[in-house]
């Protein structure tokens, strides 16, 4: 039965049950069951093919919802640069057009309407549309309140001037909330955002990863028919490298995946890969100012694209990890191993290296290799979250939920631990 679900989830959102697990998917289809009352796997089958709202439910059960207020941060501080220097000068009087897609419980959207707010953009001089497949996700994603672990990032002091503090929560202010307008969506509907007008930005992160290569190219089919000529859109990590060159060219800035839309000729098809030169003008080369008001502040702002002759040269750690990043999300999978392993000869014990590279591998379908490289960063570096979660969930697909349990509550601690110094920092 799970394999019938598996393709049903596919065909509906794009699911690859590879990516995901089929454990998620099990106990996802568990827990709906014992919702139903169904105890018999051919009368669930049975349900989900003739009711759209099983199916949706299912969907919610299966989604994975993990977000949080200013995630990753440089996107954010990229998108404040490109409307302050690029978009405001060129379009007097226009109305910003963003979309965040996938939206999930809000934060991306929330954090984008606070990036604009202090750049000063007037209220009504953008628009914000958020968009997620999870009718659940979006009704939490309107109440606009939220817990401490949506504050696991670097969001400055945004939480102190954009939220009240209610009982163990924190409600966000009406102006911020009334900024976004959410909706439910799948990327993947023909009819997705049809009739809608074309947007300035984008963001759509931390979605392609659950898809299998082909519906990775439906998906930035879409995104780019949204996307005004010269608009700019946002992927997660590690998501670069299912774009084509010809229809989006990679736009320089440390710790972002952003890219800008090219217009390919129009006898190119989607399916075809061939060097394209582009126009569009390329704002990594714009020299940023800091925006006017107050933008949280990266930790770290280490700027330079390395060139194969630059791995002669000792670089720092940091360094090397960043543009090693930022191949693999431009898909040049082969050079951002060799900085990699160029970064482990001088930084013999660096747990970054041995998660990207775990990343990389993983990307490339080496399952195994890529768990071995997760557990060399977490012994290196015990509160490495994201390579906790990695090895948590290969222990799931391998059906081994105990270790996968024990994964999870190590990752799970070190949040707790970072939002207690949080709130002890804020206190004092
Ligand atoms: C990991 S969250 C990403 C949220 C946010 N963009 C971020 O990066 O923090 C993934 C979201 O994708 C949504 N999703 C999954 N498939 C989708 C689809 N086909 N169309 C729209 N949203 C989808 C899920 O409901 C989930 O909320």
């Amino acid at each position: 039965m799970i394999a019938a679900i598996e393709a049903l989830l596919e065909k509906a959102i794009g699911l690859d049950s590879v990516s995901v697990g089929s454990a998620t998917v099990r106990r996802a289809v568990r827990r709906r069951m014992e919702s139903c009352q169904i105890e018999n796997d051919d009368a669930y089958l049975a349900l989900l093919g003739n009711s759209a709202n099983e199916l949706q439910e299912l969907i919610d059960e299966v989604t994975v919802p993990e977000t949080w207020f200013f995630r990753d941060l440089e996107p954010f501080r990229l998108l404040a640069e490109y409307i302050t220097q690029e978009w405001v000068p060129a379009n007097e009087g226009r109305v910003l057009r963003v979309l965040s897609v996938p939206c999930s419980s809000g934060e991306e959207p929330y954090s984008i309407a606070m990036i604009l707010a202090d750049i000063g953009l007037e209220r009504g001089r953008f628009r914000i549309d958020a968009v997620d497949i999870s009718t659940r996700i979006v009704g939490r994603a309107k109440r606009g309140i939220y817990g401490r672990n949506s504050f696991r990032g670097d969001e400055g002091d945004s939480r102190d001037r954009y939220f009240k503090k209610v009982d163990e929560n924190y409600e966000l202010n009406e102006s911020i909330r009334g900024s976004v307008n959410f909706r439910c969506g799948n990327i993947l509907d023909d009819v997705f955002l049809c009739g809608s007008e074309i947007y300035d930005v984008i963001f759509c992160r931390n979605l392609l990863i659950y898809f299998d290569r082909s519906t990775q190219s439906r998906a930035l089919k879409k995104l780019h028919g949204l996307l005004t000529s010269n608009g700019l859109l946002f992927l997660g990590h590690a998501e670069g490298g299912c774009v084509d060159n010809a229809f989006f060219r990679f736009v320089r800035h440390s710790g972002a995946f952003a890219y800008l839309k090219n217009i390919p000729p129009k006898e190119y098809s989607i399916s075809r890969n061939p060097p394209v030169q582009v126009k569009a003008r390329d704002i990594s080369n714009v020299k940023i100012k800091s925006p006017s008001r107050k933008v949280p502040i990266p930790k770290s702002n280490k700027v330079g694209m390395l060139s194969k002759s630059d791995l002669t040269t000792v670089r720092t750690e940091d360094d090397l990890i960043e543009e090693a990043k930022r191949h693999a999300d431009h898909g040049d999978l082969a050079l951002a191993v060799a900085l990699c392993e160029d970064c482990l000869r001088n930084y013999s014990c660096s747990a970054p290296a041995y998660y990207l590279l775990g990343m990389i591998r993983e990307a490339e379908g080496n399952s195994i290799l890529a768990n071995e490289l997760f557990h060399k960063a977490v012994y290196l570096d015990p509160k490495h979250y994201q390579a906790l979660m990695h090895l948590a969930m290969h222990a799931e697909k391998q059906g081994d939920m105990r270790s996968g349990e024990g994964y999870r509550s190590r990752a799970q601690r070190i949040i707790t631990m970072n939002d207690k110094r949080m709130s002890g920092s804020s206190k004092s």
